[in-house]
């Protein structure tokens, strides 16, 4: 049993005391004891080694107290696991020198045995369940097939992804086929967290507000329902697809246990885009952590209020920035925990 279950109840729908809350990109960026770790050792050693993987992670749970721990790891493990050779440059981010762009580059594609290549993640979230003593839940991630997709054949990160989406339109049955891979590579790996202990699984469809509504469905959602179809009995799936309050509609029918919405999607429409009964996750501005700590706090309680306090878990429309200061994160965690309710 885990003590603090605020993250899964609101998963679950129950009536809670206040919301849970957790910050998308939490585990590493800018914590300093994040940054001595980083001094050390390169990117994917960090994934690769449990012992750091789970220290990172619950860096941020000791510091602030988090309703829910994310695992430190990083979505780009699922090309690398596929044969796909993914280098992470310092000050430039993903960096994938032999990127797919043909069909056969895609016939060269595999869908490895995830329990082999990807080992360590389990070992890592092995790691993390002894040190979280079933204090709070841990969360287990993926890309988006979509959003891998991106990164495959950009090659890197990109303003909009011209090259994967021309790859898209030009050759569809090659991108379809990569698209597939990739879904059963990462249902595979998502059921093998849940073995290993994770308590819910969230995907990242960073770049599905890329597509337009139509292409959307054709090239992101199809591949993510196929997850939640999979995944939904194993644990709660949370979808999170950043610019994509159009599909909202779609994702609310989809059997996720709850959508991220990012910050452009009012609460008022997120609530009625998903007919207001399924749990949703967000939406504060991450710039917004720029503003003095009182005006978080006040601008969080209002969140709360819009959004209400039940089918709700607090949290940013994306990632958190490297450069926020640790008492504007400490605002916004702390104004969750000491919400209440307007009477
Ligand atoms: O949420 C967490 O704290 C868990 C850890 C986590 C990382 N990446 C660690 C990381 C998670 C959930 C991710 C997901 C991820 N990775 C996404 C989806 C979420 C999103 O923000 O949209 C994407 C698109 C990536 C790909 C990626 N990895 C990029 C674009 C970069 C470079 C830029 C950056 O800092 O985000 C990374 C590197 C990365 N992944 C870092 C961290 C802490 C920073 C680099 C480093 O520590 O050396």
């Amino acid at each position: 049993m885990i003590k603090n279950d605020l993250f899964l109840r609101a998963l679950k729908g129950e009536t809670v005391e206040r919301p849970p809350v957790w910050m998308m990109r939490q585990a590493g960026r800018y914590l300093p004891e994040f940054q001595e770790i980083k001094k050390k050792y390169d990117f994917f050693t960090r994934c690769q080694t449990p012992e750091l993987a789970s220290e990172i992670t619950v860096q941020p749970i000791r510091r602030y107290g988090m309703d829910a721990a994310i695992l430190f790891s990083d979505i780009l493990v699922i090309p690398q696991a596929m044969n796909i050779d993914v280098e992470m440059k310092p000050n430039f981010g993903p960096y994938l020198p032999n990127p797919v762009r043909t069909q056969k580059d895609v016939d060269n594609v595999i869908v490895p045995d995830v329990n082999v290549a990807l080992d360590y993640v389990y070992q890592a979230i092995k790691a993390t369940k002894e040190k979280l003593n079933d204090e709070i839940p841990l969360i287990g991630f993926a890309g988006s097939p979509w959003t891998i997709l991106c990164y495959c054949v950009q090659g890197q990160g990109s303003k909009n992804f011209d090259k994967a989406k021309e790859f898209c339109f030009t050759n569809p049955i090659a991108a379809h086929q990569l698209l597939q891979k990739i879904t059963d590579t990462t249902i595979a790996y998502l059921k093998a967290k849940v073995a290993a202990g994770v308590n819910a699984v969230q995907v990242f469809d960073s770049w599905g507000g890329m597509l337009s509504p139509v292409d959307y469905q054709e090239f992101s959602w199809q591949y993510i329902q196929q997850i939640i179809d999979a995944l939904k009995e194993h644990a709660p799936v949370i979808a999170f697809g950043k610019g994509c309050w159009f599909a909202l509609d779609t994702m609310a029918k989809s059997g996720a246990a709850a959508l991220g919405v990012d910050w452009t999607c009012s609460a008022r429409n997120a609530r009625y885009l998903t007919g207001g009964n399924i749990t949703l996750q967000g939406n504060f501005d991450p710039t917004r952590l720029f503003s003095p700590p009182a005006e978080i706090k006040k601008m969080v309680t209002k969140m709360i209020n819009e959004f209400g306090k039940d089918k709700y878990i607090v949290n940013l429309g994306h990632g958190i920035l490297p450069n926020i200061g640790l008492d504007n994160a400490k605002a916004f965690i702390d104004a969750v925990k000491e919400y209440k309710a307007p009477s």
